[in-house]
């Protein structure tokens, strides 16, 4: 696993994005360029910088094709903190990208579970995913999977934990009941057959979440942790986030990556 410790959000957000559009750009094949997304705040500045680059002829979305992470479940399209609504209000909407090649889960489907396995049916099509953007819950989940979700799920249902509704609720006017209890999600399997995944980790809230993950054993209870047997696993941070890393781990990743430091 890679670790990219950046001084700051904004840094953290440019080399993300400047990773994610040279991968793209060097991408040479016929078939299109498969990303995963992720909603959140933490991805919002990357969406910034993307489609600034976008914008400036640096990188195009004409060839790529999108799979978002995951969509709460009962929430219509129209609603402002649906994660439809919000990618295209945070980056779709902004870029030059064919509506077709933008998946995201239905979450106002009347048949979840055949939503979840054509979706999981629609990344194979297309060879699968090339690289994965994530963010991390306090609690270290990726996209849905909550702690316990088991390291090898695929897309399905998922029930929110309190602590994750408690957390979203400052979209909700601060009311963890007006959270969805349910959401679509990829499973932490389905991230892990990307083949590469760039994880963004910022603020002092994610320290504990940012320790388990990299220097934790691989557990459920933390299922990002399952990224340690990734082969092409990359963490994107900031200082803030790096609180609860033992400073050797820290003085390790500041010197193997120091050419990749802003
Ligand atoms: C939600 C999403 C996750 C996201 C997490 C962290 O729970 N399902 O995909 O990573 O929030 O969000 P934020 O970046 O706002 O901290």
């Amino acid at each position: 696993m890679r670790v990219i410790i950046q001084e700051n959000y904004e840094n953290m957000c440019k080399w993300a994005a400047n990773y994610i559009a040279a991968k793209i750009n060097a991408h040479k094949e016929d078939r299109p360029f498969i990303l995963g997304l992720p909603t959140g705040s933490s991805p919002i500045g990357v969406y910034r910088e993307l489609i600034k680059k976008n914008k400036a002829g640096e990188v195009s979305f004409m060839n790529v094709v999108t799979f978002n992470m995951d969509e709460y479940v009962g929430l219509p399209h129209e609603h402002d903190q649906s994660y439809w609504y919000f990618m295209h209000d945070n980056f779709f909407d902004h870029i030059e990208i064919p509506a077709e090649n933008i998946n995201i889960l239905n979450g106002m489907t009347d048949d979840p579970e055949g939503e979840c396995a054509r979706y999981e049916e629609k990344i194979a099509s297309y060879g699968g995913i090339d690289l994965f953007m994530g963010g991390i819950g306090v609690d270290g989940h990726i996209a849905f999977n909550e702690p316990f979700t088991s390291l090898t799920s695929r897309t399905g249902i998922r029930d929110l934990t309190t602590d994750t509704r408690i957390v979203n609720s400052r979209f909700f006017d601060n009311d963890p009941e007006k959270v969805p209890a349910q959401a679509l999600s990829v499973g932490t399997g389905t991230v892990m057959d990307a083949k590469e995944v760039l994880i963004l980790c910022n603020g002092h809230s994610k320290a504990r979440a940012l320790a388990a993950m990299v220097e934790g054993g691989v557990s459920q209870k933390w299922t990002s942790s399952a990224l340690q047997l990734h082969n092409g696993a990359m963490v994107a941070c900031d200082e803030a986030a790096c609180g609860e890393l033992t400073v050797d781990t820290y003085k390790y990743f500041l010197d193997i990556e120091k050419k990749e430091r802003l």
